[in-house]
């Protein structure tokens, strides 16, 4: 994930870039840069691979200044070159930047329009023409800041110099964090506490929408609609950990907010934004008759959600089984057949066995796994990565949308590769996969509402999660992380087996959360979810404002973001997250380390 770091002071400012930098690797880049203000002339390096390339770049051609801004790239829009490494620079305008720019290539073709010439193959350049652009029309850079900001669709965190502003760097965040470090005659701005860590303890953590303005002397900040926002002041641990819980009370309630940017990067992966198409990959699809997903837990309703995409996109036969039972069942399986393991860890032992079994049976493997050294990653003849970064609440969340972001991605592929997407349809289905970091971000504004329901779910001894299609296993996975969590009986169902067990349970003590996107299958949940308010049960209804009414008494609604259906899995994980996390803050339970529970199950 790219790392953001900047600082205005009075001393050396690029050794302190560069310190940060360092500390930001644990998140992985493949190109990092700075830019300084020399002399009120903004100067770049650049370089492609580790900072000691930066390094090498910055030893030959220094950089004397106070004030400047650092970067790490993790490649989305453009190969990991130079030219694509931030900092991004327009007229007086330098800046660096996390996330993706949705609307980039209208805004480019706007901007080429006008005269503008650009040098890179990043989302992120556009934001530098734009600013540079509006500085020449609004003298005030906080100003014309803010309309810059009003135009962009997507996530991002930003942080810019301009020429001629000696000693201010402008900060914005929507959908990716930053935070601002409060030293003595010296301010920062960074993409996480250990960003700024090195040189202060003393840390606001901007709120979603915010924009800031830091100088020597200190911070304005400001809410998404201008006005003056006042961000507390917190100390955080002098510890130098990599991983920390920031502003958040639980790891799982930071993992949950990490999903902009986990997602982002696991799709970067297997997706090429800048053409809008699909990465074709070591594995060719066309050559595959079959896939068998084995997984455990979350890992394994990752892979039934995939299971859905694989037939439907790419009318590619999928079966998905729990691995300590494929282990011992003696499964028959045919030559053409791809054995797929999708793990958190890449560790859990039922699954690498599952694996290693499929492998000697000379069947084609790959682990789709997030700890990319892992047992699993090294048996596998494919190895499909996915960036969610270290996860550490033992409740799966980020590495659990990573995993559905990657076989979403993966079975677009499959239906390019096995001409079932023709490459009209490829755009739009890349383009909706793009989308859903910034609805990922914008789901978490359902947390008022949710926090109601789950005052009253922390009060039931069973509920029930329903949904049809992609949403099924998400109503399980919704089970799941709820009992893990709350310690609160749950089941996932598929809205339309009710009537055949399930509706007996129901009464005015037992809530069912449905899961309702607007999809093809919107109507047959709604009137299931009429049949169980007709006998009194609670329900409650996730679903898009959009959505008409199901019409039955005691349905309560929650708004989720109306969005692409490939994504709906991605962007209803977050209240279903949300829901388990603050049922169980309401209980008092150990939210990161639920009794009887492990990160990671290496034993049978
Ligand atoms: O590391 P893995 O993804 O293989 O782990 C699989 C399961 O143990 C894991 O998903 C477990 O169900 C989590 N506690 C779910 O939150």
């Amino acid at each position: 994930m790219c790392g953001i770091i900047g600082v205005t002071g009075t001393g050396p400012a690029v050794p302190r870039l560069i310190d940060s930098l360092k500390r930001l690797e644990y998140r992985g880049y493949d190109s990092a840069g700075v830019a300084a203000l020399v002399d009120g002339k903004i100067e770049r390096r650049r370089a492609k691979g580790k900072i000691r390339e930066l390094e090498a770049v910055l030893a030959a051609e220094p950089l004397d200044a106070t004030i400047g801004i650092g970067h790490t790239r993790w490649a989305t829009h453009g190969a990991p070159t130079t030219a694509n490494a931030h900092p991004h620079k327009a007229g007086r305008v330098t800046l660096v930047h996390n996330g993706i720019i949705e609307n980039f290539a209208e805004l480019k073709a706007e901007l080429v329009a006008e005269g503008h010439a650009f040098e890179s193959q990043t989302d992120t350049e556009v934001v530098a023409h734009l600013l540079d652009s509006q500085l020449g029309k609004i003298n005030d850079p906080l100003v014309a800041f803010k309309t810059v900001l009003d135009r962009l669709t997507g996530a991002y965190a930003l942080a810019v110099l301009i020429e001629g502003e000696d000693g201010l760097i402008l900060g914005a965040r929507r959908g990716s964090p930053l935070v601002v470090g409060w030293g003595e005659g010296e301010m920062y701005l960074g993409s996480d506490a250990l960003a700024v860590g090195p040189f202060t303890q003393k840390i606001s953590y901007l709120e979603e929408g915010d924009f800031v303005a830091i100088d020597r002397s200190g911070a304005r900040m400001f809410d998404a609609s201008g006005a003056p926002a006042d961000r507390p002041i917190v100390q955080v641990s002098a510890s130098s950990a990599l991983v920390e819980k920031g502003e958040h009370r639980h790891f799982m309630e930071k993992e949950i907010h990490e999903q902009p940017d986990s997602v982002q990067h696991t799709l970067s992966e297997y997706l090429d934004f800048v053409n809008g198409k699909a990465k074709p990959g070591e594995i060719d699809f066309a050559t595959v008759e079959r896939i068998q997903i084995v997984a455990c837990g979350t890992a394994f309703y990752a892979g039934q959600i995939g299971r859905y995409a694989f037939e439907r996109l790419a009318g590619l036969p999928c079966d998905v089984e729990i691995a300590s039972e494929f282990r011992y069942r003696h499964p028959a399986l045919t030559k053409g057949t791809l054995a797929v393991a999708v793990s958190q860890s890449g560790e859990t032992a039922d699954t690498l066995a599952s694996l290693t079994w499929c492998k000697a049976q000379g069947l084609k493997t790959a682990a789709l796994v997030n700890v990319h050294s892992s047992s699993m990653a090294r048996e596998a003849g494919t190895l499909w990565p996915t960036h969610a970064g270290p996860e550490i609440g033992v409740a799966s969340t980020k590495a659990f949308t990573a995993q559905v972001a990657a076989l979403l991605a993966l079975a677009v592929t499959a239906g390019v590769q096995r001409g079932r997407i023709d490459p009209a349809t490829e755009g739009e289905l890349v383009r909706a996969l793009f989308e859903a970091p910034r609805l990922i971000a914008e789901s978490m504004a359902m947390d008022g509402a949710l926090k109601e329901v789950a005052h009253d779910l922390s009060k039931a001894t069973d509920v029930l999660f329903l949904g049809r299609g992609a949403m099924f296993p998400l109503a399980m996975e919704g089970a799941l992380k709820l009992k893990e969590i709350s310690y609160i009986h749950a089941e996932g169902y598929a809205a339309g087996e009710l009537k055949h067990g399930p509706i007996a349970l129901i009464d005015e003590e037992t809530p069912t959360i449905a899961l309702a996107p607007l999809d093809d299958v919107f109507e047959k949940t709604a009137s299931n979810l009429q049949e169980i308010a007709a006998r009194g049960g609670p329900v409650i209804m996730i679903a898009p404002k959009t959505a008409p009414d199901p019409h039955g008494a005691g349905i309560r609604r929650v708004d989720a973001p109306d969005c692409h259906s490939l994504i709906a899995p991605l962007i209803y994980a977050i209240p279903v997250q949300l829901l388990a996390y603050y049922t169980a803050v309401q209980k008092g339970t150990d939210v990161d380390q639920p009794r009887n529970l492990a990160k990671s199950v290496t034993v049978e």
